[in-house]
């Protein structure tokens, strides 16, 4: 099956190197690597394992970043439910790019977005998921004094005349080759793009989104149309997708409830979740497994450690070899991971439940400046 990478979908399997050349962006290489791991603390085995893979001029923001000119990140979240662990790990890293570099992140809430693209959804459920997204997103530690939090219906006043000047350079003949609108698509996503490129342009420096390459698209745009606004070119750098618990392929998506571990699932669900549907790569029986060894390229429990859930290289390697070799059974692997997810998800609730939402939507030194903005 032919695979497909949009901002709202994927199917099939996503052959990522595939992915590089038809968006045109560009491999992180071994400089680049190592230029981020001597910077990075936490979380430097996204990029070790190739987590994070490709990437748009991170180089030249690396190389502005060396000679002081700084540079700016921004992401962003769809409330379009609650939150699962696929959206939580691109924010993560996004925070450990901000712990090490330093610098201002953006953060948008498109409330916009989610109402337009679904006509089932209600505009008071749509402010229920921001203001339980905002909370998630906030309790994952950004510096309150760099971090602004923003939702599109609410600080539209001050951007709108950037809006406008974003739209007026891109035509419907480009919207709808680039995301694919059609003539049921609602007037209101046509002009959408223009809200999620015009953070790229919030300060006169070069801003860098850590996402997910479903997003990539809007940045491709951008790069059209930032210098002769005024603007620098976006830069970016992109995640493969947090496989779901189905296969290792596609996902972890909000629209498969069994393809996702919530952020509000508790120990007894995780558990039943992973042992229930967790795609192993272990054999039929534990005899043939004892013989032949489990396969870890397709395990998804394997590869949820790989990307996040075990950051020790060492340990990592015994599981794959213990389990490569047969003396791990699928059950006892499973039972790692799920120690592991229930570990970090009681950890966030109780960041949760702690948090000062306020000091990233107006109480910050960086929301508090962007309140008393409005972008010509
Ligand atoms: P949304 O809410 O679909 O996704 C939020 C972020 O999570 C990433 N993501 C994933 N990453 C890894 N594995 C997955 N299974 C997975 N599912 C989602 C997305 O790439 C994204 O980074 N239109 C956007 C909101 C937005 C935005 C931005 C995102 C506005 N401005 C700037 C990134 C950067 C959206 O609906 O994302």
């Amino acid at each position: 099956m032919n695979s497909k990478v949009t901002p709202w979908e994927v199917q099939g399997e996503v052959d990522y190197d595939k992915l590089i050349q038809e968006f045109g962006t560009k491999k992180i290489d071994k400089t680049l690597k190592e230029k981020l791991l001597n910077k990075m603390k936490e979380g430097p085995n996204m990029i070790s394992r190739d987590f994070f893979f490709s990437h748009r001029d991170l180089d030249i923001v690396l190389k502005d970043h060396t000679e002081g000119k700084g540079f700016f990140l921004y992401t962003g979240r769809g409330p379009s439910g609650q939150m699962h662990l696929g959206h939580v790990i691109p924010l993560l890293f996004t925070k450990y790019l901000q712990d090490a570099f330093d610098v201002n992140l953006y953060i948008q809430i498109t409330d916009d977005e989610k109402f337009l693209y679904n006509r089932e959804r209600t505009w008071n459920e749509i402010k229920k998921n921001s203001e339980d997204n905002i909370r998630n997103i906030a309790a994952l530690g950004f510096n309150p004094n760099k971090t602004f939090i923003f939702r599109d219906s609410e600080y539209i006043k001050n951007i709108y005349p950037l809006i406008l000047k974003t739209a007026r350079k891109i035509t419907f003949s480009t919207a709808k080759a680039v995301f694919g609108f059609t003539n049921e698509t609602s007037i209101g996503m046509i002009n959408y793009p223009a809200s999620q490129i015009v953070p790229t342009f919030f300060e006169k420096k070069r801003c860098l989104i850590p996402s997910a390459i479903d997003q990539d698209p809007y940045w491709r745009i951008q790069r059209d149309i930032a210098e002769t606004l005024g603007y620098y070119k976006t830069a970016a750098i992109h995640s493969k997708f947090f496989p779901p618990l189905t296969g290792v392929s596609g996902k972890m998506s909000s629209s498969i409830k069994e393809s996702a571990v919530w952020l509000t699932d508790d120990e007894k669900t995780v558990k039943k979740k992973i042992n229930k549907y967790a795609f192993s790569g272990g054999k039929e029986t534990v005899e043939e497994h004892r013989k032949k060894g489990g396969e870890v390229s397709v395990d998804v429990s394997f590869q949820w450690l790989d990307i996040f859930f075990e950051p020790d290289d060492k340990r990592l390697k015994e599981i794959k070899e213990e389990y490569t070799s047969g003396s791990m059974l699928t059950g006892e692997l499973k039972e790692i991971l799920i120690g592991k997810v229930n570990t970090f998800l009681e950890k966030h609730r109780e960041a949760v439940e702690k948090v000062d939402v306020e000091a990233y939507l107006y109480k910050g030194k960086l929301a508090k400046e962007m309140w008393d903005k409005n972008y010509e």
